[in-house]
């Protein structure tokens, strides 16, 4: 290795177009899958306070949202469902008129080209909040998953492109898949939330999803943050089961989580930058205590250099509008 001073890094960042030529990692508006809150109503374009510029849409103004993403070349949206009426089971999850399924129909009779992933859970739309049905105050696994089945296969019958578990059941994948094999959607990919932490970076999303649950914590299914030996088994199980994209979550905190599953797996791997890591950047930046936009870019360079092929990010419509320039 030759070194100082016939080696001078700072040749190649000598200019702007030098520095372009040598840089790694392209962020690209390609890459985003832009998070949407869907509920029930007619013109509702409610704002959701602890975060910035995202709203609780209803269907109508959902439609004219999507047209905008697909305008900006973003390729695909994930929907989270805020139903009218929420119960013990969270039946609207899996009801063919509910709001996601509704939501889903409407968006494919109006536009073209943009792919529709559906948030499958049961938080949303249980009274309680928890992820799955409950006995006491234990979430039920095998019971929960076969509400996730059907949640999923309702979904996709509603004309969704991309199902994407995020509960954390064990083997849940594994049931999903087989439901919609079962009935002829052999093709539809699933997207797991593979290895998903029990974070507090979550807070600004229960409101935005109204889905806080009301006792307890979600420690008893999703992940220790401590852990990344056990991210890796987590994933490794649900590609055993079917899942043809993994998912990292949160993002910018466990960039070393994405990494290891790029290089173990090598299969595409989605990261979700969550509600709180938007939340602290917006409200950093409104305060003039960061540059925003500069912190915004750099936050999602940040988690593709990791490895993540896809990044779920609530800046996708800003963060593309500064990546088609
Ligand atoms: C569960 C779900 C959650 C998020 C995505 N799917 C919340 C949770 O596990 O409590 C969080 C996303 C975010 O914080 O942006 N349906």
């Amino acid at each position: 290795m030759r070194k100082f001073p016939e080696t001078r890094l700072r040749r190649l960042r000598y200019n702007p177009l030098i520095r372009d030529m040598v840089q790694e990692t392209d962020l690209s508006y390609r890459d985003f899958i832009y998070p949407l809150f869907v509920c029930p109503g007619e013109k509702i374009k409610k704002p959701v306070g602890s975060m910035p510029n995202v709203f609780q849409m209803s269907i109508d103004v959902l439609i004219e949202e999507c047209k905008e993403v697909v305008n900006l070349g973003i390729p695909a949206v994930i929907l989270f469902g805020i139903p009218s009426h929420k119960d013990e089971k969270g039946s609207e999850a899996y009801d063919d008129e509910g709001i996601i399924q509704r939501a889903v129909r409407a968006i494919k009779k109006e536009i073209k080209d943009l792919v529709v992933i559906t948030d499958v859970c049961m938080c949303e739309y249980t009274s309680h909040g928890h992820c799955g049905v409950l006995r006491g105050d234990e979430i039920l696994n095998d019971e929960t998953n076969e509400l996730l089945a059907k949640e999923a296969l309702s979904h996709v019958k509603a004309g969704a492109d991309i199902v994407a578990p995020s509960d954390m059941m064990d083997g849940r994948v594994a049931v999903i898949r087989k439901t919609l094999d079962d009935n002829g959607f052999q093709n539809i990919p699933i997207m797991s939330y593979a290895a998903k932490y029990a974070s507090g970076f979550y807070g600004p999303f229960r409101e935005a999803a109204e889905s806080t649950p009301k006792f307890g914590d979600r420690r008893s299914h999703q992940m220790n943050p401590a852990n990344v030996l056990e991210a890796l088994w987590e994933v490794q199980l649900d590609i055993q089961e079917g899942a043809d994209i993994v998912m990292v979550k949160p993002a910018g905190p466990y960039l070393d989580v994405i990494y290891r599953v790029k290089e173990k797996f090598g299969i595409p791997t989605a990261a979700y930058q969550v509600s709180g890591e938007y939340s602290m950047i917006k409200a950093a930046a409104l305060n003039n205590w960061i540059d925003g936009e500069r912190v915004m870019i750099e936050s999602l360079t940040a988690i593709k250099r990791a490895g993540a092929d896809l990044i779920l990010t609530y800046f996708a419509k800003e963060a593309a509008k500064i990546l088609n320039k």
